[in-house]
């Protein structure tokens, strides 16, 4: 059955009359509508932020920078979150009826897809990668199968590249699962790692070819803007004027739009691209470090992403959690080096996540490791 909004779409946010904000009408002239506060904001701010005044809340600047960017023809392709996360939970919330509908997820697989579908009471069919040596990736004919089974699930997520497996999943078997006619939900293609591919893998294109397609990117990651809370989803406008006229009215602040404006800048997007080829020195290097340790089986995944997943082994050369975990918790609380235990998920045991770091931070912990891994 072919992908059709309206039978995807929950009735109650189908028929959604949108909060109309006072900017919707009129935003400009003496603005006495919106229950502002004229005398300005209690702080030293810059006057020609106007920060006491309500942000733009369809981003319009920013959604035309982002659409230049990515290659999407028109800013309506786009939702602008508070972090993508919000762009994962408002799918959910679009998508699922609680107590009622499914998410379809490939573990090992970023943790928020669970946490979201658990917090609006929405089911969670597993589907594990492919972890065979370290390969991570999705085995499109089981997927086929969970989603011809269960009319239920609405969402399937795939993480591409995934965390923690840092790896792209093969273009022809995203395809797979959107072009599979026995589906007639979504397919939500998390990009968060997108830009340190080396390369050009993104599917945020194919959006104007497959309207079942959601692709979620970030500002967190190769922006280096994790603070400012700034996430995209880029789908058909159709989806993305569902997602806008179900978000909070005034979701994104005038900061964190003013920093993304200026992010997306000529000169910002060099500066994202030159850090993102630093990071892949940086990754290159720790990969043919850690390698040498005698303690270490290998890097496993693509190393897709801004980090390595390390698998450690015990004296007999098997991965081995309790040895992970100590090093891991050697490395918090005697050296503060943090990095991530990640030996619980599937295909990982004996697994560090490793974030790349800079040429100095690199050096202290090869320090502390090559004590702790020979
Ligand atoms: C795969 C993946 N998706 C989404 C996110 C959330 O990113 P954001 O900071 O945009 O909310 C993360 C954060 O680590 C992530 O790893």
């Amino acid at each position: 059955m072919p992908f059709t909004l309206s039978r995807a779409v929950r009735p109650n946010i189908l028929s959604l009359l949108p909060y109309r904000c006072a900017r919707d009408d009129y935003d400009s002239g003496i603005l006495l509508d919106a229950n502002e506060n004229s005398y300005g904001p209690a702080t030293e701010a810059n006057p020609a932020l106007q920060l006491e005044r309500y942000p733009d809340p369809h981003q319009t600047e920013l959604k035309k920078l982002l659409a230049g960017f990515r290659g999407v023809p028109s800013p309506d392709y786009f939702f602008v979150g508070v972090g993508s996360d919000e762009s994962i939970d408002l799918a959910i919330r679009v998508f699922c009826q609680p107590g009622k509908d499914k998410i379809l997820i490939c573990p090992p697989t970023y943790g928020m897809y669970s946490v979201c579908a658990n917090i609006n009471d929405v089911g969670i069919v597993k589907v594990p990668l492919d972890v065979t040596d370290g390969k991570f990736s999705i085995i499109p004919s089981e997927i086929k199968k969970a989603l011809a089974a269960d009319k239920s699930i609405k969402i399937v997520f795939l993480c591409s590249p995934g965390n923690p497996t840092g790896t792209l999943i093969a273009e022809k078997d995203i395809k797979e699962i959107l072009e599979f006619q026995e589906y007639d939900g979504v397919v939500l293609v998390d990009e968060a790692y997108i830009d340190f591919c080396k390369e050009p893998s993104s599917v945020a294109s194919w959006t104007t070819k497959y309207p079942n397609l959601i692709v979620i990117q970030t500002l967190s990651k190769s922006f280096g803007l994790a603070g400012i809370r700034v996430g995209i989803a880029i789908t058909n406008p159709d989806i993305a004027r569902v997602f806008n006229n179900t978000k909070a009215p005034y979701n994104v602040s005038t900061l964190a739009s003013k920093v993304a404006i200026e992010a997306l800048q000529p000169a910002g997007i060099a500066k994202m691209n030159s850090n993102v080829q630093q990071i892949w020195k940086q990754r290159d290097d720790l990969i043919a470090a850690l390698n040498k340790f005698p303690r270490v089986r290998g890097i496993l995944g693509a190393n897709d992403a801004n980090f390595v997943v390390v698998q450690l082994v015990n004296e007999k050369g098997e991965p081995d959690n309790e040895f992970a975990l100590s090093v891991y918790k050697r490395l918090a609380e005697t050296e503060k080096i943090v990095v991530r235990f990640r030996g619980m998920e599937l295909g990982c045991t004996g697994c560090l996540r490793i974030s790349i770091g800079t040429e100095a931070e690199h050096k202290v912990l090869l320090e502390k490791l090559a004590e702790l891994l020979q």
